[in-house]
């Protein structure tokens, strides 16, 4: 074995990968679970709002997760894990939403998987809200508009911290929480098309989250004052397009549309930036006395998705292409995915640092991976794997990057890398785009048998994880 001491990452450092509930479960009405939104969003973000969803939509059955969990925690712990990211689906304990008694049966799923996780080792940490609610809140109340889903949010959230109070400390109040802005059923249950939601009610929305997240907080110290309790944002900064200032102004307000999720969830209160835009723009924000005191509770850490950085400038003129969800212009001097989402490992220490520089709270990278096509063939041994270089190279130029962070002084608390198991994509809503580590043979049209197979990125994530990260400058494979 070759002596990996020179340069490793901090001692302590959680090493995993992260899942959604919606993305990877499936079992989509099973054990009293109702739809839910992502459930009704079988094409993806951008494709229509369909309820009931049809007959096979991939969401429905997804990887099977509900029913293979001890499998696929098995893998995990077979890569070292310290840490898995998952999502509790509020539709599996309050079926509707808005009922006072939970669902035992939802309960015991997470009870079962989190005591899979601990048996293991692997400490669990939970989006409480990923990008789904109950389909009959978004119906009956219009989603994140009507202030009282802070009362139902609060509700979900303190049978869960209650019920998981002993094993769990890591915990995020909502999935990129900005990402409402570009999708609105996607983050909030409006039923409106990204780019056809009123301002108005998009904003009161996002205040409404801002609370419940205010109230998560508060009410979670209070259970357990060992509670890690984090915000999420995605993160994709942006790069003036030239060095002409208007560029260098569109890229702060660019950069302010990430920022001010994590401004609001570090301060305590809106931003002045925010409360000019609010004025130029019209829009009333109903906040009354103790919305402020709720949302002066603030995070104990700041996490974030990073996939690719953007270009911005303020000439009009210039083509935009869509990227994780929102659209920008091309940096010329990057290569893009399959999916257009351009690389930029560089932009994730600068990313980091951008973060800290601003807060000076702990870090956590949730996400962060290449969407690519996989190709499962023989490994020579009578067995099959993904022979997945390109995923390799991704990940290993973008973990070397947080390194450099944690060398400019940023305190980052661990990395769970996104879809450690291929699951259905969020944006597009596929199996073609996978992420994981472990290949799982199901495929767009519905078919394939659900078996698990490693990728050569498995024995990869492996080796960094057992030299806490010291194999990123020199590994064995
Ligand atoms: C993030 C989400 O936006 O990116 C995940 O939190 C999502 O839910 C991930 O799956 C990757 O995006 P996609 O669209 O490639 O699945």
């Amino acid at each position: 074995m070759k002596d990996f001491s020179e340069k490793a990452f901090p001692k302590n450092f959680l090493w995993g990968g992260a899942l959604a509930a919606s993305q990877c479960e499936g079992a989509a009405l099973e054990d009293g679970k109702k739809w839910t939104t992502g459930d009704a969003m079988p094409y993806g973000v951008f494709g229509d709002i369909v309820i009931p969803p049809p007959d096979n939509y991939l969401k429905k059955e997804a990887i099977d997760f509900y029913h293979r969990y001890k499998e696929d925690v098995k893998l995990f712990a077979e890569m070292g894990f310290k840490m898995l990211r998952i999502s509790i689906s509020w539709a599996r304990i309050f079926p509707n939403g808005d009922e006072e008694e939970p669902n035992e049966k939802g309960l015991q799923f997470y009870d079962n998987l989190i005591d899979e996780l601990t048996k293991y080792g692997i400490e669990p940490m939970i989006t409480l809200v990923h990008f789904e609610i109950p389909l009959h809140l978004a119906l009956e109340y219009g989603g994140w508009t009507n202030r009282k889903m802070i009362g139902f949010y609060k509700h979900f959230v303190e049978t869960i911290y209650t019920r998981y109070k002993d094993k769990v400390r890591y915990w995020l109040t909502f999935n990129e929480i900005n990402v409402i802005l570009d999708a609105p059923f996607n983050g909030a249950g409006i039923q409106a098309k990204p780019d056809e939601a009123d301002k108005q009610v998009l904003y009161q929305a996002i205040h409404h989250q801002f609370v419940a997240s205010g109230l998560a907080t508060k009410i979670g110290h209070g259970i357990n004052p060992d509670f890690k309790i984090g915000c999420m944002v995605a993160n994709s900064p942006h790069y003036p397009l030239t060095p002409d200032p208007d560029d260098m102004l569109e890229t702060m307000k660019r950069d302010r549309e990430t920022l001010f999720f994590a401004d609001v969830h570090a301060r305590g209160n809106y931003p002045g930036y925010m409360k000019r835009y609010f004025r130029e723009n019209n829009i009333q924000i109903e906040i009354t006395e103790e919305d402020a005191e709720l949302m002066k509770h603030t995070v104990d850490f700041i996490s974030f998705s990073y996939y690719m950085s953007y270009c911005a400038t303020a000439d009009e003129s210039k083509e935009k292409e869509l990227g994780n969800v929102k659209s920008a212009v091309k940096n010329p001097y990057l290569e893009s995915s399959d999916w257009g989402w351009q690389i930029d490992p560089k932009g994730l220490r600068y990313a980091l640092n951008q973060f800290y520089d601003r807060y000076q709270l702990p870090l956590f990278i949730v996400e962060n991976g290449l969407g690519a096509q996989d190709e499962l063939v023989l490994d020579g041994a009578g067995g099959y794997t993904v022979n997945d270089d390109y995923r390799i190279t991704y990940l290993k130029a973008h973990l070397q990057q947080a390194y450099e962070a944690i060398q400019d002084g940023v305190e980052l608390l661990g990395y769970t890398s996104w879809g450690p198991i291929d699951v259905v994509s969020n944006s597009i809503s596929e199996m073609k785009k996978r992420y994981g580590y472990i290949y799982v043979d199901k495929h767009n049209d519905g078919s394939g048998s659900l078996e698990r197979y490693r990728k050569k990125s498995f024995y990869w994530y492996k080796e960094v994880i057992s030299t806490n990260g010291a194999s990123l400058f020199g590994s064995c494979l």
